[in-house]
């Protein structure tokens, strides 16, 4: 089963319609994301959506018996949670996807599926190309070793129970992650590991990544 997220306002992107919502060669970017994840044959998909935009994304996925359309959250991972709350606590794989990256790679995302088999948890990265430094302000305060640095991407993988436990114990506290692969580890619940993914695997969030995106599907994607 699968959790397309989808709910998000796209403040970076900064446009009218939400980034998931806009085209790129006459199909909308969500629809892209969901018939990719289709190819992977899930039980079912849940789409988290933006409340004033539930009928239109209902509207647009009634030809697919699979997706049932709710509405997310403040936060992606309030979005995530609730999506989680209609999966029950079992060894069945739960993949998370940012409906933002449509390009993700089929075939590195069933290997990320058997790596959160075997492992529990598992996601799709791929290594950083600039040099990372972390600042303190406008201060640099080191350098890491960019050998030892990925860019996480998704689709990530995780057994049901233990990435729902991860956002039991968020509800906790007061902390907002980027993604959920950071909750697995920073609660301890299993180990994490890396699928080499594709630099293709854009994530649109500016403005200028919709025309890189136009590029990527009309040089790149042939399956
Ligand atoms: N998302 C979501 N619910 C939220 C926030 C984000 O389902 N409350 C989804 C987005 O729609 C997106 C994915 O999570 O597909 C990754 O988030 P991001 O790229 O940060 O998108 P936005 O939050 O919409 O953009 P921004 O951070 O620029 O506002
Ligand atoms: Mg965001």
């Amino acid at each position: 089963m699968a959790i397309v997220l989808a709910a998000g306002r796209g403040e970076r992107f900064n446009s009218n319609v939400p980034k998931q919502l806009r085209k790129i060669n006459g199909k909308e970017i969500v629809r892209i994301s969901v018939e990719r994840i289709l190819k992977l044959n899930p039980r079912f998909i849940i789409l988290t959506t933006l409340s004033d935009y539930l009928e239109k994304t209902q509207k647009l996925f009634e030809d697919v018996d699979s997706v049932k359309v709710i509405e997310g959250g403040k936060t992606r991972a309030e979005s995530v949670s609730k999506a989680l709350e209609l999966i029950k606590e079992t060894d069945e794989i739960v993949l998370i996807h940012d409906s933002a990256r449509p390009f993700f790679p089929i075939e590195n995302t069933k290997e990320c599926i058997k790596a959160a088999e075997e492992f529990g948890s598992a996601t799709l990265a791929v290594p950083v190309k600039d040099t990372i430094a972390v600042s303190n302000d406008h201060e640099i305060v080191s350098f890491p070793d960019r050998n030892k640095l990925w860019a996480i991407q998704t689709p990530q993988c995780f057994k049901a129970h233990l990435i729902k436990k991860a956002h039991e114990l968020l509800k906790r506290e007061n902390f907002t992650p980027t993604d959920d692969a950071s909750l697995v580890l920073r609660y301890n619940l299993s180990e994490v590991r890396i699928v080499v993914g594709e630099h293709h695997n854009i994530k649109v969030t500016y403005p200028a990544d919709l025309a890189f995106a136009k590029v990527i599907m009309e040089e790149l994607i042939n399956e």
